[in-house]
């Protein structure tokens, strides 16, 4: 955390009257590894930067001595694997106490265990810190004061911005197992609050970062909570396995995600091979990714995805991706299908990072990010073609109507509100936290 930084937050916080301490102990690393998963056996989330600098994420609680060994280090334009590390009590997660557990889609969500002073960090907590030029970087923030993220925002240095304690990889990102690393202002952009607390003078907020909403399905399903690393369930499923992991029902899945401009804009995708129109994956808040599926033969079938220039289903296309086509690697080999349990994303972002007015993004700053699911390794690319990992595909030739592509009612493809609701619970006051300087 820089200088200024601080002082800005310091000043804010000063300002509003609500000085209070961060929870002792937390670490933000300013330097990471390459990779930090390995050969390790663990539930991962990718996690695409496309904040226009280098970023750090780490869990908090590692000593800052490890951040060589134990931060991620992702550059710009790039996704790595963050591996969810899973532990029997969330306050001891290093030395010889320390009991690690086989993680799984059921860790993702930060929570935070508190016993007397001692705060203890899920795996899904993460510190993040980003570069906003050579010498600074920032963490987490949102705008507003309240759960939600106050939207619009038309002058960065204006705003009201509630700095983050820290980030939240959430349960919602199951689905497309990706986050976003994303410049807003002088913040790690953050979608919404996920936590808040403040009691004995001690307060932290916890934010959700931008992901893709949607239910989880992969080859093979991934095992519960809470078993050992050497139970028979861990060793019962692979590495890659647990990395692919869903409900094993067999679904496409395309996503939407917007970083462009803060607004909801419209997104839609190619209908079925033959069809001829396109559908409809609704109105995608800024910082945040909506899909649909498909299942059957349609699940093959190549698409684009589209982005509107309003939030309404009749507004002109602004953009357009290449064609993605599913094929037949990682989690759909030996399927009959091409693209059965993969998820496919096209992120359209922004990348004048320094804009101060986020509703507005000039012509030649929209871009495309591409991006699927870990299969069972980062996936992602400024074509649509880095999507493809090899392996045949089944597609029909253009304008063949391939039958039996109606999507099925009684999937699980529609995610729960009260999974939606469960996120933002504590509408609570406003929550601003001093960040340490280190
Ligand atoms: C913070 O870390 C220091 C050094 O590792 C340790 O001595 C201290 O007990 C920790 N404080 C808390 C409240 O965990
Ligand atoms: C980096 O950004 C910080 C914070 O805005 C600023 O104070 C500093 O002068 C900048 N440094 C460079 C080298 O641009
Ligand atoms: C979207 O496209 C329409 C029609 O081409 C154009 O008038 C409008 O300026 C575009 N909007 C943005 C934000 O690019």
């Amino acid at each position: 955390m820089n200088a200024n930084l601080y002082a800005s937050l310091l000043a804010v916080c000063l300002a509003t009257g609500a000085l209070a301490a961060e929870p002792p102990n937390i670490t933000r690393c300013q330097a990471g590894a390459a990779d930090i998963l390995g050969n390790q056996k663990a539930f991962a989330i990718q996690v695409c930067n496309l904040f226009g600098g280098t970023c750090f994420m780490n869990h908090p609680a590692i000593a800052s001595a490890n951040c060589a060994t134990e931060a991620l280090s992702i550059a710009s334009g790039t996704c790595k694997l963050y591996p969810i590390f899973h532990y029997a009590d969330n306050a001891v997660r290093s030395g010889s106490s320390a009991v690690k557990l086989l993680s799984t889609e059921g860790n993702l969500g930060c929570s935070v265990i508190k016993s007397g002073g001692t705060y203890g960090w899920n795996g899904a907590c993460v510190s993040v810190q980003c570069h906003i030029n050579s010498t600074s970087l920032v963490g987490p923030g949102k705008t507003g004061s309240l759960s939600g993220r106050a939207p619009r925002v038309t002058n960065t240095a204006t705003a009201t911005w509630t700095p983050m304690t820290m980030a939240s990889i959430s349960s919602l990102s199951k689905q497309l197992k990706t986050v976003f690393l994303y410049r807003t202002g002088n913040y790690v952009g953050i979608y919404r609050r996920s936590g808040y607390s403040s009691s004995g003078g001690i307060s932290y907020t916890i934010g959700m970062l931008p992901t893709a909403f949607g239910n989880n399905y992969g080859p093979v399903a991934c095992p519960s909570s809470g078993n050992s690393m050497t139970s028979l369930t861990a060793s019962a499923i692979t590495k890659e396995n647990l990395r692919m992991c869903g409900s094993t029902s067999k679904w496409v899945y395309w996503n939407a995600v917007n970083l462009l401009r803060d607004d909801s804009l419209y997104a839609s995708y190619s209908g079925n091979t033959g069809m001829g129109t396109r559908l409809n994956i609704g109105s995608v808040p800024f910082l945040y990714g909506m899909s649909k599926y498909k299942s059957g033969t349609a699940m093959d079938d190549r698409r684009q995805v589209f982005l509107h220039s309003t939030s309404h289903q009749s507004s002109a296309i602004n953009m357009t991706s290449e064609t993605i086509v599913p094929d037949k690697s990682g989690a759909s080999s030996g399927q009959a299908v091409a693209g059965t349990w993969r998820n496919y994303g096209v992120v359209f972002y922004c990348d004048d990072y320094a804009r101060t007015d986020l509703t507005v993004c000039g012509s030649v700053h929209q871009k495309m990010f591409y991006v699927a699911d870990p299969n069972p390794n980062a996936v992602f690319g400024t074509t649509a073609a880095a999507l493809q990992g090899g392996g045949a595909t089944t597609i029909a030739p253009g304008g063949t109507t391939i039958p039996g592509n109606v999507p099925t009612t009684k999937g699980r493809g529609v995610a729960s509100t009260a999974q939606g609701q469960a996120i933002g619970i504590a509408a609570l006051a406003v929550a601003l936290v001093v960040l340490k300087p280190q």
